[in-house]
């Protein structure tokens, strides 16, 4: 039994047995038990020295004891190790694969006929190695021209990429939804759950009526009831406003750093729950009058639409 597997599969074979029983048993977290424990590397190591010197060791026993055999004894041991499996299709496939190059005394019938600075070429037949994994690419080519491109079965790096696009856009929108922290002023929406609105006059109590009156009357700051709005009146408007601060030097100071999103997001809300209260003391309306539909379509056009004519018209020139 011994015989059949040689010394150089049986050592390492036995050495990671060893080895992966110790990581199964031995818990070091994440890390292997060999790099989180040095003694486990120092016994191991250890391991692999007794498993070479007993190899070593019997190697030699058997050596003294053939020996010691008579003639016929001799005989009969060294018929038994020609049983041995010498692996001679493995070695034959392998003297296939790797070709037959010419003995150097038999070069010259070979050699090119130019010289490179001494530098001379001789045309050896491909290795058969190489020969079969070109002949393969070829046929894989093929395969993979038809699969991606002809029939389109399978989708290409760039499919694979936008459908990947897709999911991640996908999942972030979802998360969005389930983490309601995240708001930004491009997802904001406005918020009726009474619990927001509850939160957003707590906020407010907190922080805005020192300007703008408990009531949203306005005193320093606008009159927050009223149709009227200096920074517009969308909850988009507001929530920037609030997150941003106001014009500069009139006293709006931006307040992300003191509120969380979302807290911006409930007393933007609220903001715009007061809108039609009447206030004990309203302040004069400031700004201008809020049209809620189409008001911010009206303002973007003309000069957009004039650079985007003035881009065609040159890339039509540059065409040309
Ligand atoms: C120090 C005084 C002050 C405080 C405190 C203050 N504001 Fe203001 N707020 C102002 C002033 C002044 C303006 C006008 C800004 C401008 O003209 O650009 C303003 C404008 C606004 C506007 C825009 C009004 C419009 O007509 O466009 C909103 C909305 C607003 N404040 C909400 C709040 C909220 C919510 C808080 C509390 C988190 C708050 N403010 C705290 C002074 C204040």
């Amino acid at each position: 039994m011994r015989h059949l597997i040689p010394s150089y599969v049986r050592v390492p074979a036995v050495f990671f047995i060893i080895f992966g029983l110790v990581e199964y048993f031995v818990d070091s977290g994440d890390k292997p038990a060999f790099l989180e424990y040095p003694i486990i590397m120092l016994f191991l190591l250890l391991v692999l020295v007794i498993l070479i010197a007993i190899e070593g060791i019997v190697g030699s026993i058997e050596n003294v004891l053939f020996q010691s055999l008579d003639e016929a004894g001799k005989q009969r041991y060294l018929a038994n190790q020609a049983k041995v499996p010498q692996f001679t299709k493995v070695k034959a496939l392998y003297a296939k694969l790797k070709g037959d190059d010419k003995p150097i005394e038999e070069e010259h019938e070979i050699i090119l006929d130019h010289n490179y600075d001494g530098i001379k070429e001789l045309d050896n037949n491909l290795p058969p190695w190489w020969l079969y994994s070109w002949y393969a690419s070829m046929v894989f080519a093929v395969i993979y021209l038809f699969n991606f491109h002809v029939t389109g079965s399978s989708d290409t790096q760039y499919e694979e990429l936008d459908n990947e696009y897709a999911q991640a856009k996908i999942e972030i929108e979802a998360y969005k939804k389930t983490a309601k922290n995240l708001v930004d002023v491009n997802s904001v929406v406005l918020l009726t759950d009474a619990l927001d609105l509850q939160n957003g006059k707590k906020i407010f109590t907190e922080n805005c009526i020192a300007c703008h009156m408990a009531d949203g009357g306005g005193g320093i700051g606008p009159n927050l009831t009223d149709k009227y709005w200096i920074l517009g009146g969308s909850i988009k408007n507001v929530f920037q406003t609030i997150s941003e601060g106001g014009r500069s030097g009139k006293g709006m100071v931006s307040w992300k750093k003191d509120l969380k999103p979302l807290e911006m997001a409930q007393v933007a809300s609220y903001v715009l729950s007061l809108q039609g209260t009447t206030p004990a003391n309203p302040k004069e309306a400031e700004g201008d009058l809020w049209q809620p539909e189409g008001a911010e379509d009206l303002e973007i056009p003309a000069e957009a639409q004039g650079t985007d004519v003035l881009e065609v018209e040159k890339s039509v020139s540059m065409n040309n």
